[in-house]
């Protein structure tokens, strides 16, 4: 996969693009992560690419005309089509089933707003899909991009080994992960669940499914409610809340 990321500070990245499983990805040509700046693109001698807002107000936008050659000259720079993503608190909130789906894809092309956004007619004309990483609101949509490129960089083939595997993640099945332990088994904090050291993998598995679901029930109802469970799952469910509500007495 190839991503291109649009942005006032394209030296943002440096960090995404060295360290972790994507700098290991990047490393191993999984992903190819390249970086620009409007401020290229802009006509204006002082190389400005922001102007006030119409109507009155505070803040500046970003103006159509230089992210417009922006992004057509950094579509130009490679064959595959870019999807083209503008990351803003106004987007649609970022899911691991998104993720999943962006993956899968040859190129994503990344557009961060800085101020108060960008001039709703590029959005309008030139953005296929308009992004939020949750409610809240950033100073630019850098952090929102990095955000994205670990998600999305994560899933390339290859870029975990087995024991990253992705298969477990929180929300891969719409669920929290369960809890996890390392050694020492016996700690001034406590000591391992002791189905952890039984060496049965079936008991193992039922314990972890249990936990995944009554985490997902006390802290993430939301998820749990658009989840179909099986007989199997309602029945560790409902297991989990009878022994939460007696060590609640
Ligand atoms: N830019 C500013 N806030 C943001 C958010 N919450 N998500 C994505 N981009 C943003």
């Amino acid at each position: 996969m190839r991503i291109d990321v649009l942005s006032l500070f394209p030296e943002f990245f440096a960090a995404s693009a060295e360290v972790g499983v994507v700098g290991r990805a990047i490393r191993q040509g999984l992903l190819q992560l390249h970086c620009h700046t409007p401020r290229d693109y802009t006509r204006d001698r002082h190389r400005r690419v922001d102007d006030r807002t119409f109507g009155g107000g505070p803040g500046m936008v970003m103006q159509v005309e230089p992210l417009r050659e922006a992004l057509t000259q950094v579509r130009a720079m490679a064959p595959e089509p870019a999807l083209s993503i503008y990351l803003s608190p106004q987007g649609e909130r970022l899911t691991q089933a998104r993720v999943r789906q962006l993956a899968e894809l040859p190129r994503l092309l990344l557009l961060c707003g800085r101020y108060e956004g960008v001039d709703e007619r590029l959005v309008e004309h030139e953005i296929d899909l308009e992004l939020s990483i949750g409610d809240y609101v950033l100073s630019g949509g850098e952090l929102a991009a990095a955000v994205l490129i670990d998600a999305v960089g994560r899933l390339q083939e290859g870029a975990l080994n087995r024991s990253e595997s992705a298969a477990q993640d929180s929300f891969e099945d719409g669920l929290l992960d369960c809890p996890h332990y390392s050694r020492p088994e016996q700690d001034d904090y406590g000591a391992v669940p002791q189905v952890l050291m039984s060496g049965d993998h079936v008991a193992i598995e039922r314990w972890r499914r249990k936990q995944a679901l009554g985490r997902t029930w006390l802290r993430r109802p939301d998820l749990l409610a658009r989840k179909s469970l099986t007989a199997r799952e309602r029945a560790l469910l409902e297991e989990f809340r009878r022994e939460w509500l007696a060590e609640q007495q």
